[in-house]
């Protein structure tokens, strides 16, 4: 049961504790896939390539295992100390009055206001994108809320956005993220899976459950494709497992370059065949997110 409403729900989405949606302008993506079909790495091409067309990038890492900051190029020793928004007691307890670890208590502030999250919490990484890791959860599933859970379930819906931002969150593998209502408010999703059944099975399954939690734009991306028959497969996987009416559907090639240079994407940005497949990417999904960069904060 739920210490803080007492709700049996199998998922937070059913409690609606962190339902307010101070949407701004600018776009929200979160990218969703089964483990290892690419999602930090086409995260962090994104952001870098958005990055560079002009647009003002925020990184959310919302894997708890925070290789976000490796994978967008941020040298090991400052990624190693970034403190993730979950683990800033302090943070967490002015915005939802209890501390991490804290019994949630009729005190726990279920809407935070984290408009300020990003100027407070994120670091800047190369070519301008502003990273927020988000950091992990003591409680496993469930979807009961911790302060943290709180802090972090409200961050990306309410946090401030000008009209030239750009979201870009990269997710733990799987589905559980849908459970805690996490990508609630986003406007679009991408989901990322490569030539195999499996991928394609949770690829599926994402872009349902995004589909139930209103997110009305779904993608998809085909990695590590190394032949059209790559593509196919993936493809007639999808169709037999019911397919989905996805907005777009986009190929990435396989590239040797991503494993040699892993776990950074600097050398795939030089010149690859991955770097440009994700850029076309990046007009397709963001070409309504423009204008002059701003100015200011
Ligand atoms: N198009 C590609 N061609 C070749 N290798 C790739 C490609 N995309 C990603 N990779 C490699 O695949 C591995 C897994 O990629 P990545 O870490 O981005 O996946 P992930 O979905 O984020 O994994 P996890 O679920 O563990 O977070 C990395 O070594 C990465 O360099
Ligand atoms: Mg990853």
């Amino acid at each position: 049961m739920c210490d803080t409403c007492g709700g049996h729900g199998p998922t937070a989405a059913h409690h609606d504790h962190a339902g307010h949606h101070a949407h701004g302008a600018g776009a929200r993506l979160v990218v969703v896939g089964k483990g290892g079909v690419g999602k930090s790495t086409v995260t962090a091409l994104l952001a870098r390539l958005s990055a560079r067309r002009g647009l003002r990038v925020v990184a959310v890492d919302a894997d708890e295992q925070q290789n976000l900051a490796a994978t967008l190029g941020i040298g090991w020793e400052e990624a190693a100390g970034i403190v993730p928004v979950a683990a800033d007691a302090d943070y967490v307890e002015e915005k939802t009055g209890a501390r991490p670890g804290e019994g949630a208590g009729a005190m726990l502030r279920l809407n935070p206001d984290t408009a300020d999250i990003v100027e407070r919490r994120a670091v800047l990484g190369p070519d301008g994108v502003r990273l927020l890791v988000m950091g992990g959860v003591r409680q496993a599933g469930g979807g009961c809320l911790c302060p943290e859970t709180a802090l972090i379930q409200a961050a990306v819906a309410g946090m401030h956005l000008h009209p030239e931002d750009v979201v870009l969150m990269d997710t733990h593998a799987g589905v559980e993220h849908f459970g805690r209502s996490l990508a609630r408010g986003f406007d679009a999703a991408v989901v990322v899976v490569d030539p195999t059944f499996n991928a394609v099975q949770v690829g599926r399954e994402s872009s349902v459950l995004a589909d139930g939690l209103g997110i009305g734009t779904v993608h998809l991306v085909v990695n590590r494709a190394r032949s059209q028959a790559d593509v196919d497969r993936a493809l007639a996987h999808m169709d037999r497992l019911g397919g989905f009416p996805f907005a777009s559907t986009t190929v990435l090639p396989f590239d040797e370059v991503a494993l040699e240079c892993e776990p950074a994407v600097d050398r795939l940005l030089e010149d690859s065949a991955l770097a440009g497949a994700v850029a076309a990417l990046s007009q397709e999904l963001l070409s309504e997110v423009s204008g002059p960069v701003g100015v200011g904060a």
